[in-house]
């Protein structure tokens, strides 16, 4: 079997999880579904980024001693994998010892090849970004000095501190964009980094003095490690990458899912990181836009953050997946509304995907005392519908394997319009006793129809499709793309199982 390793950004649990944070572990949890149902081994990656002067300073708000801090905020998000239904196969904290060993062998692989070296920084900081930010990159503001790049406040800093030599890695990065040309993507954002690199990297510097919660630097405990530097080799040391060279079988990653806003650090600096160890780096780093909420993107100061606990609780899970994923384009900012979410849970959801599977199988139940007929299609009408699927299948694996899921789902929708209008046309239900054989056809069909583009949904919606694969006794091996083929069609003369409605009108 074929390995997939895909991660989620890393978050920092000093905030209560929003949408956004949703928004990336959903998506990240839909391709982990989808590489699955494609036959793949996944390992799924998602975690909490524990160290650094911002939960440092937040536990000291709570007059709290900050592993304890993280011990209690981590589980948030611990408990947001949950409630998202996400099938990680691992959750890592960054205050583990497991991570906190991979980044001090790390730094040592560094450190022996001449990749640092000891000195001293002055400089803008943003604590809130936990970035370094040059002059040109810092503006005035009424308030204070803040950063172009966030908007977010900056800090003078000046220590000593240890840098890695990141300028040397310019010319082999472009090199590797150039060599690896899917590693970023969209391909929007490829540019806005290729010119960032081109307009000259310095030095890095990748210690503090001023703190203490961080991972000391080996043989040097004045020092604690950059917290960008200890967070970006989680996806690592999820591996025990220096440990058990069996499990490197899953490096490197497939792909990273991040938001645009930490593009500089997966893109520049951990493939630097990395180049400079001898690692070989991620295949692709795919990064996400903004949830906006409204027209705005979210904030505690503007008051207009989304809480995912409470919209799942108001329109449930699966409704919420297929809204984010369909709704928004991967990969682009998009805004979301209750306006917008309830417009499409009503039309692709229920009058749509849900209005088919209901109009079908009540006639089942009512006329067929709830069993799937035996019959053989033959007419090109009906063949068409039956091979709809199959024809436009390598289309739509193409089109998620791109990273378009919004058109994979734009798509799966269209052909449910197909079949529902097939079912409008050929009305079945008013076929009489001296038309059965042609009305056990159109069942059939439009059942085939729904099993088959149920399989396709079940990275987008788990839980409504196990319903529908359930009621039709597919068996649970057999709910792969592999599947889909007419050697696994419904069995006839099985029975449906009576379900409750499956989407509800909002
Ligand atoms: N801890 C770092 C990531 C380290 S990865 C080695 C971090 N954490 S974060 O909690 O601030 O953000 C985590 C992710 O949530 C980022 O990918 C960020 O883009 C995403 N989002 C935060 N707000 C968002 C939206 N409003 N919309 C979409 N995603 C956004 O950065």
């Amino acid at each position: 079997m074929k390995n997939f390793y895909l991660t989620t950004p890393i978050y920092y649990p000093s905030a209560k999880p929003h949408m956004g944070h949703a928004y990336s572990s959903i998506s990240a949890d839909v391709i982990a579904r989808f590489k699955r149902i494609e036959g793949y081994n996944v390992n799924f990656l998602t975690g909490t980024d524990e160290h650094g002067l911002k939960i440092q300073r937040a536990a000291e708000k709570q007059q709290k001693d900050p592993k304890n801090f993280c011990d209690e905020i981590s589980r948030n998000f611990i408990d947001l994998a949950k409630k998202l239904n996400l099938t990680n196969t691992d959750f890592i904290r960054t205050t583990e010892d497991r991570h906190k060993k991979t980044v001090s062998k790390l730094w040592n692989v560094l450190e022996e090849k001449k990749e640092i070296y000891i000195s001293k920084y002055s400089g803008w900081y943003s604590v809130s970004d936990e970035a370094f930010y040059n002059e040109d990159e810092i503006e005035t503001k009424a308030d204070g000095k803040v950063s172009k790049v966030s908007g977010s406040k900056v800090e003078w800093m000046e220590e000593e501190s240890y840098f890695f030599r990141l300028s040397k890695w310019q010319e082999p990065l472009l090199k590797y964009y150039e060599d690896n040309p899917d590693f970023i993507a969209p391909i929007s954002r490829k540019n806005e980094v290729i010119s960032f690199v081109k307009s000259g990297l310095k030095d890095l510097s990748i210690s503090r003095t001023s703190f203490k919660w961080g991972i000391p630097v080996p043989n040097n405990n004045k020092h604690v490690i950059y917290v960008w530097l200890d967070a970006l080799t989680n996806y690592i040391s999820a591996l025990d990458y220096f440990e058990k060279k069996n499990k490197n079988q899953f490096w490197p990653a497939d792909i990273h899912i991040i938001g645009k806003d930490i593009i500089r650090f997966h893109c520049v600096y951990w493939p630097a990181f990395l180049l400079a160890a001898r690692i070989k780096s991620p295949k692709k780093v795919f990064a996400h836009g903004w949830i906006l909420s409204g027209e705005e993107k979210m904030s505690k100061s503007k008051g207009n953050i989304l809480d995912p606990l409470e919209i799942i609780e108001n329109y449930g899970l699966d409704e919420i997946r297929y809204y984010l994923m369909k709704e928004v384009i991967y990969g682009e900012d998009g805004k979301i509304t209750p306006e917008n979410l309830i417009n499409c849970i009503n039309s692709d959801l229920a009058n749509n995907i849900g209005n088919l599977y209901q109009r079908i199988t009540s006639i089942v139940h009512n006329k067929l005392n709830s069993s799937i007929p035996l019959c053989k299609p033959k007419d090109n009408s009906d063949l068409k519908i039956l091979n709809l699927v199959e024809d436009n299948l390598d289309l739509l694996i193409k089109t998620f394997n791109k990273y378009e899921i919004h058109n994979y789902l734009k798509d799966i929708i269209q052909l449910c319009s197909e079949v529902n209008k097939y079912l409008n046309d050929s009305a079945p239900w008013s076929l009489k006793n001296d038309n059965l054989e042609k009305r056990n056809i159109i069942i059939y069909t439009v059942l085939e129809f729904i099993r088959k583009i149920s399989i396709l949904l079940q990275p987008i919606i788990p839980e409504k499709t196990k319903i529908i694969l359930d009621s039709l006794n597919v068996k649970e091996d057999e709910r792969f793309i592999k599947n889909i083929n007419k050697n696994f069609s419904i069995k006839p003369e099985s029975k449906i199982q009576k379900i409750n409605i499956l989407f509800k009108k909002q």
